[in-house]
């Protein structure tokens, strides 16, 4: 969602600034704001819309500071404006704030500056802030005072960074629930740059050492970082280095994130694989901190998780109970976190996020917790809050994800949750070394059958360029096809706004089949496996109203090809595997479709790369 950025350092700030900000496009926002400080003097620039726009406007202005803060927004209180836009001052423009997260308490805060004579430009929770330090700026005598005890007002979620007239050589900053990171670099003469972020690609290629906040740290950057904990006691930053390169967040020979990332993934998997499992086939979880006794007795797994991430969950579920024999459930965060489940001792919450900062997953959390339930979760982000807040992770090794749609953290988190159920198979003694052995052997050949898939590029066209022109499509699947009728239909609404929806295909005739026409097309999935027949029956279904219908199918399955309008194939693989084929030509599909329809692929509308909140 929202980003921030903050810089102090020779380089020109305007520049280090937008360029970090354009790293943080990725997240989605709606406007974006920059404020510097140059001889003691502030200037506000905001513009609604894309990050060029904020430049123009800049360069307009021609100036430049020695410090700055910058942010990109995503609507939450108030519209899409210039006036909603962050930066937000105080009435004489003298104290700059830029925010992630909620006040929750905003409007009590508002009423109680209101009765003082404030007066509000913009509809933003936000605004309280710079209007507070203002306020008890008239009370103490330093920035540093003031900010403490405004940060001390303040409830809800949120990371701030601020800067002022008053103090004009520091950038104030405080993490409580929203991410914020420190990082420390030298530049080509030997000085010292300082940054902040709400997320770690905003820093590359320039700082390679980094700090994560923790809740309730607070501080400020001058000459060195200047950190203390919510009990104000000064503390030493513990600088790790930032693991991520370059080429990770660079879009190299790719038109866009979303197909570099697609492509990335039978190297991913290869990289799952080799760092799962030993040379004499033993799966192991190093970063796990739960011990294999205690996951052997858990009696019943809750995997909550949100939009792709709850669909890797959806095959998990199948996973744990068939491998593992184990009751698992799979719900959405958004429900879970209100629903009160009834839950024993022996139930492990399952927590499932790329970003690690969802709103709701995070919750789910929470609310498992307060039950003394434990947490494990699968994080591609092992610094994030949810990483942070379980009491077991697993890193889910995609890499950064940058494009707003989900593909290569689905097939890490599937591969993941798989190969973890077959480790709790084997600890639980329900799966022989033969087996599993025979499992491994065939995980092993997925990446080069994910390249071969890859490679099927000409009738992907073929079909974009029909389904371009579609109001609505309808996806169809079973068990572990299921999820891929789910995912498969929310890639291709997210990014190319077509309407689409997967059901579990044994529910067609229960309504859905009423939307059949020659202008719904049917996306099949149905690889060989016990699932098949019954797909056979669900596509005559849709043949015999007329409907069109593409199958995605194994390899040389010459009778379902003969069926179908269109096939996409996959490798012959068994079925519980199948599901890290068949979304390939999926996401493909989507990407191509939208492209052609003329849609931004990696920054669709209204859609943020990770919801931080509710
Ligand atoms: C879809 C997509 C979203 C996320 C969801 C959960 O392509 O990206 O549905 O999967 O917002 O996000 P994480 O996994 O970061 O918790």
């Amino acid at each position: 969602m929202c980003g921030i950025v903050g810089y102090v350092g020779q380089k020109s700030v305007a520049s280090v600034l937008l360029v970090g900000l354009e790293k943080l496009e990725y997240r989605g926002y709606d406007s974006a704001g920059i404020a510097l400080v140059n001889s003691n003097e502030l200037t506000v620039t905001k513009a609604k819309g894309r990050i060029a726009h904020l430049e123009r406007a800049l360069r307009l202005k021609n100036i430049n500071g020695t410090i700055g803060i910058g942010h990109t927004r995503w609507a939450t209180h108030g519209e899409p404006s210039q006036t909603n836009a962050h930066p937000h001052v105080n009435t004489d423009g003298t104290i700059a704030v830029v925010h992630n997260g909620i006040i929750e308490n905003y409007l009590s805060l508002m009423e109680e500056l209101i009765g003082k004579g404030y007066v509000f430009a913009s509809e933003t929770d936000t605004e309280v802030i710079p209007h507070l330090v203002d306020m008890y700026l008239k009370e103490v005598s330093s920035v540093q005072e003031a900010f403490r005890k405004s940060i001390a007002r303040l409830e809800g979620k949120y990371a701030i960074a601020m800067v002022t007239e008053k103090e004009p050589e520091k950038i104030f900053f405080v993490r409580n629930g929203s991410p914020l990171i420190l990082a420390e670099a030298t530049d080509v003469n030997g000085e010292q740059e300082l940054f902040l972020a709400s997320d770690a690609p905003a820093f590359i290629p320039l700082a390679k050492k980094v700090y994560y906040l923790k809740n309730g740290e607070w501080g400020y950057l001058n000459h060195g970082l200047h950190l203390f904990n919510d009990k104000d006691v000064r503390i030493e930053p513990d600088l790790q280095d930032l693991k991520i390169d370059v080429g990770q967040v660079l879009l190299g020979e790719f038109e866009h994130y979303m197909l570099k990332e697609i492509h990335e993934q039978p190297d991913i998997v290869q990289k799952i694989l080799t760092e799962r499992i030993t040379e004499d086939n033993k799966i192991r979880f190093d970063e796990l901190e739960l011990k294999p006794e205690f996951l052997a007795g858990v009696g019943r797994f809750i995997i909550q998780a949100s939009g792709t991430s709850l669909n890797a969950g959806r095959i998990a579920k199948l996973y744990f109970e068939n491998f593992a024999n184990v009751t698992t459930d799979a719900d959405y965060s958004s429900e879970f976190r209100y629903r009160n489940p009834v839950a024993g001792g022996d139930t492990v919450v399952i927590g499932i996020s790329q970003s690690g900062e969802t709103a709701d997953t995070l919750a789910g959390i929470y609310e498992a917790r307060s039950k003394f339930l434990k947490v494990l979760s699968f994080v591609n982000n092992v610094n994030s809050t949810i990483a942070r807040e379980s009491d077991g992770i697993i890193d889910l090794f995609a890499g950064p994800e940058i494009g707003v749609a989900s593909t290569k953290a689905y097939i890490a988190e599937v591969l993941n949750l798989l190969l973890f159920s077959i480790y709790l198979a084997e600890i639980r003694f329900m799966m022989d070394e033969s087996e599993k052995i025979e499992i491994l052997n065939q995980l092993k050949k997925l990446p080069d059958q994910m390249r071969k898939v890859l490679t099927h590029t000409a009738k992907i066209h073929e079909l974009a360029e029909k389904l371009k022109e579609k109001t609505s499509v309808l996806f169809l699947g079973r068990t572990y096809n299921f999820a891929t009728a789910l995912e498969g239909a929310l890639k291709l609404k997210e990014i190319s706004y077509i309407h689409a929806e997967g059901y579990a295909a044994g529910e067609f005739k229960h309504g859905p089949i009423a939307l059949i026409s020659e202008d719904v097309p049917v996306i099949v999935v149905a690889p060989k496996g016990e699932m098949r027949t019954k797909m056979i029956s669900n596509l005559q279904e849709v043949k015999a109203r007329k409907g069109q219908v593409i199958a995605v199918v194994s390899e040389n399955d010459s009778e379902l090809a003969g069926l179908a309008d269109k096939v996409l194939e996959i490798p012959e693989t068994p079925e519980f595997i199948s599901s890290l084929l068949t979304i390939l030509p999926l996401q493909l599909l989507s990407y191509h479709t939208a492209l052609k329809r003329g849609c931004d692929v990696d920054k669709p509308r209204n859609l943020a790369k990770s919801v931080t909140v509710e």
